[in-house]
C-alpha cells in the first residue's frame, strides 16, 4: 500500500518534540515493514518558531499545512514566551492553523484501557470500560469572535472583552458531524449548551433540535446546560455516548474527560475539516495535553496521546482501518505488559521513560 500522502509534522515545544520523535519511529515502523510510507517534512510553529522567525508559525509553513494530507502537531507554549503580547504567542499559531484550514471538528476520544482503570482518580467501577467521544466546535465562538479586545474607557478603568457568537451554519455543521459519528458509535449525542443564560446556546439548540428532527431522527438526542455535564461527566460518565459542544465549553469539557482515563497523556484527538468535492478533508491531529515544561527534555513524557493521534490520521485522513487497529492494540498490549510513564505509574508497574515507552510500541506493533 504505498502512498505519495503529505505530513507535515509540527513538533512545537515543551515534550511535544520528543513525543513526536516516538511517532515518527512507529511511521518508520510502517514505511520499512508495510510499505506505507508518507512524504513527511518538519516545520516550527509555537515558541520555537518565535525564537527562529520573530512568529509562532510562517507563512511558508501555514502553506506547507494547506497543501498536506495531514498535519501532525506536538504542543505549544511556554513559561519563556508567556509575557509576549498576546497576538504573539505561541498558542496564536496553533488557533491559525485551525481557523486557516477551518478545522472545524475536533473529536476529542476519552477511551479507558482496561490496564488503567485503576490511574483514574474516579472508582474503577465508574469508568472501566468507558468509551465516549467529545466533539468540540473549533472554529467559533469566544475563541474567534469580535469584538475583541482590552480597552481603556474615559474614567481610566480598562475593559476586556470578548464575543460568544455561532451562526445556524456553523451549529449544523458540527451537529451533523456529530449525529454521523453516533451512528457508528452508540447512537446517543448529547447536545451542551447554556442556553438558560445565553442566546447563542439557545440557537445552538434550537439548530441542533431542527437538524435532528429532519435527518438524525434515528439518533438518540439530549440536550445538558455546560455546567450540569461537567459534573455529570464526574458523576456517571458512562451515561455519554457523543457530545457535541462548542469551542470554550469542549476546551474545559474535555480536559475534565481526560482525567477520567488517567492522564491528560492518553488523550489524542483530530481536527477536521469539510470533505471537498473529491472527499478529501483538511486534518490536523495532536494530543490534548500541552507542552509539560516542568519535564520537557528529561525524558519522561507519556508519548501515548501523540502516537494515538497519529493512530487517528491512519484512520480519519486514510481509512486504513487495519493500521490504526495495529497501532491502538500495541498502545494496549504495552500498557497490558505493565509499563508506564510517570503519569500513568501505579504500584507493580515498571516505570519507563519516553524512548523506552516508544521503543515498546514499535515492538508491539509487529504482533
Ligand atoms: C487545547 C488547548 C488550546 C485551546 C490552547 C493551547 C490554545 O487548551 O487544544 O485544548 O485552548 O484550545
Ligand atoms: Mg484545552
Amino acid at each position: 500500500m504505498p502512498t505519495n500522502k503529505k505530513l507535515l509534522i509540527l513538533a512545537g515545544d515543551g515534550i511535544g518534540p520528543e513525543v513526536m520523535a516516538q511517532v515518527k519511529r512507529v511511521l518508520e515502523w510502517f514505511a520499512k515493514n508495510q510499505a506505507l510510507s508518507f512524504d513527511t517534512e518538519d516545520e516550527l510553529v509555537g515558541g520555537c518558531s518565535i525564537d527562529k522567525h520573530g512568529v509562532p508559525l510562517t507563512d511558508a509553513a501555514m502553506a506547507k499545512a494547506m497543501k498536506a494530507d495531514a498535519v501532525l502537531l506536538g504542543a505549544v507554549g511556554g513559561p519563556k514566551w508567556d509575557n509576549l503580547p498576546f497576538a504573539q504567542k505561541p498558542e496564536r499559531g496553533l488557533l491559525r492553523l485551525r481557523k486557516d484550514m477551518e478545522l472545524f471538528a475536533n473529536l476529542r476520544p476519552a477511551l479507558v484501557f482496561d490496564a488503567l482503570a485503576d490511574a483514574s482518580s474516579l472508582k474503577r467501577e465508574l469508568v472501566a470500560g468507558l468509551d465516549i467521544m467529545i466533539l468540540r466546535e473549533l472554529t467559533g465562538g469566544v475563541y474567534f469572535g469580535s469584538p475583541r479586545g482590552i480597552e481603556t474607557l474615559p474614567n481610566g478603568e480598562r475593559r476586556g472583552i470578548n464575543t460568544q457568537v455561532y451562526t445556524t451554519s456553523e451549529i449544523v455543521r458540527v451537529a451533523r458531524v456529530a449525529f454521523e459519528l453516533a451512528r457508528k458509535r452508540g447512537n446517543k449525542v448529547c447536545s451542551v449548551e447554556k442556553a438558560n443564560v445565553m442566546e447563542s446556546g439557545v440557537l445552538w439548540r434550537e439548530e441542533v433540535t431542527s437538524l435532528h428532527k429532519a435527518e438524525y431522527g434515528d439518533v438518540e438526542l439530549s440536550h445538558m446546560y455546560a455546567d450540569n455535564c461537567a459534573m455529570q461527566l464526574v458523576r456517571q460518565p458512562k451515561q455519554f455516548d457523543v457530545i457535541v459542544t462548542d469551542n470554550l465549553f469542549g476546551d474545559l469539557l474535555s480536559d475534565c474527560a481526560a482525567m477520567l482515563t488517567g492522564s491528560l497523556g492518553m488523550l489524542p484527538s483530530a481536527s477536521l475539516g469539510a470533505p471537498d468535492a473529491t472527499g478529501r478533508r483538511k486534518a490536523l491531529y495532536e494530543p490534548v495535553h500541552g507542552t509539560a515544561p516542568d519535564i520537557a527534555g528529561k525524558d519522561l513524557a507519556n508519548p501515548l496521546a501523540a502516537i494515538l493521534s497519529m493512530a487517528m490520521m491512519l484512520r480519519y485522513s486514510f481509512g486504513l482501518a487495519e493500521q490504526t487497529d495495529r497501532v491502538e492494540a500495541a498502545v494496549r498490549r504495552v500498557l497490558a505488559e505493565g509499563l508506564r510513564t510517570g503519569d500513568i505509574f501505579q504500584s507493580g508497574c515498571r516505570r519507563v521513560g519516553t524512548r523506552e515507552m516508544g521503543e515498546a510500541v514499535v515492538a508491539a506493533v509487529r504482533g
